[in-house]
């Protein structure tokens, strides 16, 4: 295991109501006039936004709103936040929904006190200031509730990049399991499947003697497997989608990804399928994920053999480690299909014309080196032939 330092201050509430919280938690995290920032209407629908405003005048807390973040979130309304924080003194941003509201609140919370442009921050420099964030969860998916991460497009060129930083952690989470049963199936399977993304990037490690974090990285998996289809059957299995929502969390605030070097090639390839096609990120990792795995195989064999063995209940064939690790891969994207995922370009619209711009944008678009990836180091072509495959 590598040294580590390790600090993640993010407050939960979690269970049924918790939104009923966030008056009180925006106040015991300094808030006194909040922009609350939502997406294209599911929390209007629900009842969940005026829930959460009950909650802020309760604690005699003014507020304003911004709406209409879509999913992958874009440039343009993040500059419009900026504008409304600077010019209204805000002090405290809380986003109501998913991965894509809460990584618009953070790239506002961090432009809001910043004098150049936000975008410097997802070409390289580090947030280690922002305005505080809040969130309520509505989807369990991208972990950004727990993470010190955001993930933009920016509309002039259509890049979709990442930011960290400290200042990016939110205060506050609310994790409350029910306000994700209205959740269509295929944004559940897409968030099932960006969760156990997290978890595979981490895996994918050339750090040796990491059996802390391997354990808790296969038992997360092995909950997902169990957990995921019985939200898919069922909506409101609340308690399903309990331990799914937790699990999303601990995927990626990093506590099972401390100690050992980590992946990301497969975001980093699904991030331009989305910046072109705006496919599900999730969806578009069901695809991309597999086909990483099987062409980075020999790289370390007995890593896959593992992943198979103690993940998907293959049996090790001695005299065969190779069709073992398959196998593991196999059992991986049979139960992405089974939940609903795409495995395939075609399934999400990409078109194979596409493929050398796409590689040329994920490994030098945007200030981008050469290559990507921590576990295998993938060049323009090695991403050519992935996208092929
Ligand atoms: O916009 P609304 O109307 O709210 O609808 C959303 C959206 O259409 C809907 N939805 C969310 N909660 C719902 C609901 N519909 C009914 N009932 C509910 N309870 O679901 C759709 C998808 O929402 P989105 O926020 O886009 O989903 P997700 O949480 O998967 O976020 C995806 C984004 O997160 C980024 C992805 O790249 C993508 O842009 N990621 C962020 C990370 C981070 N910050 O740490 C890490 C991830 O790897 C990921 O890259
Ligand atoms: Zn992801």
């Amino acid at each position: 295991m590598e040294n580590f330092s390790f600090y993640a201050p993010t407050y939960f509430a979690f269970g049924k109501e918790s939104e009923n919280e966030v008056g009180k938690l925006v106040k015991r995290f300094g808030g006194t006039k909040v922009l609350i920032h939502y997406g294209g209407g599911s929390v209007v629908r629900s009842g969940l936004l005026d829930r959460v405003k009950k909650s802020l005048d309760e604690q005699e807390i003014s507020y304003m709103e911004l709406g209409g973040v879509k999913p992958n979130p874009r440039s343009g309304l993040v500059y419009e936040g900026i504008d409304i924080c600077k010019d209204n003194a805000i002090d405290f941003i809380l986003a109501v929904g998913g991965g894509s509201v809460i990584d618009s609140a953070k790239a506002i919370a961090a432009g809001a006190i910043y004098d150049g442009d936000f975008w410097d921050y997802y070409t390289g420099k580090r947030v280690n200031q922002a305005l505080p964030i809040g969130t309520v969860l509505t989807i369990a998916a991208a972990g950004s509730e727990g993470s010190p991460d955001s993930v933009i497009t920016n509309e002039d060129g259509m890049y979709k990049r990442g930011s960290s930083g400290e200042g990016l952690r939110p205060k506050f989470s609310v994790l409350n399991p029910e306000l994700t049963q209205t959740l269509p199936a295929y944004q559940s399977a897409a968030g099932i499947t960006d969760i156990m993304a997290h978890l595979m990037e981490r895996y994918m490690t050339n750090t040796t003697d990491v059996e802390v974090t391997d354990r808790m990285i296969e038992g997360l998996l092995k909950t997902m497997i169990h957990e995921g289809p019985k939200v898919i059957e069922n909506p409101n299995n609340y308690q399903a989608r309990a331990n799914i929502m937790w699990a999303g969390m601990m995927a990626h605030n990093n506590s099972c990804g401390v100690g050992r070097s980590q992946d990301w090639a497969s975001h980093d390839i699904e991030h331009e399928l989305s910046a072109t096609y705006d496919v599900t990120h999730g969806a578009g990792l069901a695809v991309v994920m597999p086909q990483v795995m099987r062409y980075n195989m020999n790289h370390d064999l007995m890593r896959f053999v593992q992943l198979a063995h103690r993940v998907w209940n293959v049996e090790i064939d001695f005299t065969d480690l190779e069709t073992t690790a398959n196998k593991g891969i196999d059992a991986f994207q049979q139960y992405l299909a089974s939940i609903g995922m795409p495995t395939t370009f075609a399934q999400i619209g990409a078109k194979e014309e596409d493929i050398p711009a796409m590689a040329h944008s994920a490994c030098y678009g945007n200030k981008r080196t050469g290559t990507i990836g921590g576990f295998v180091s993938l060049n323009e072509e090695d991403v050519i032939n992935i996208y092929k495959m």
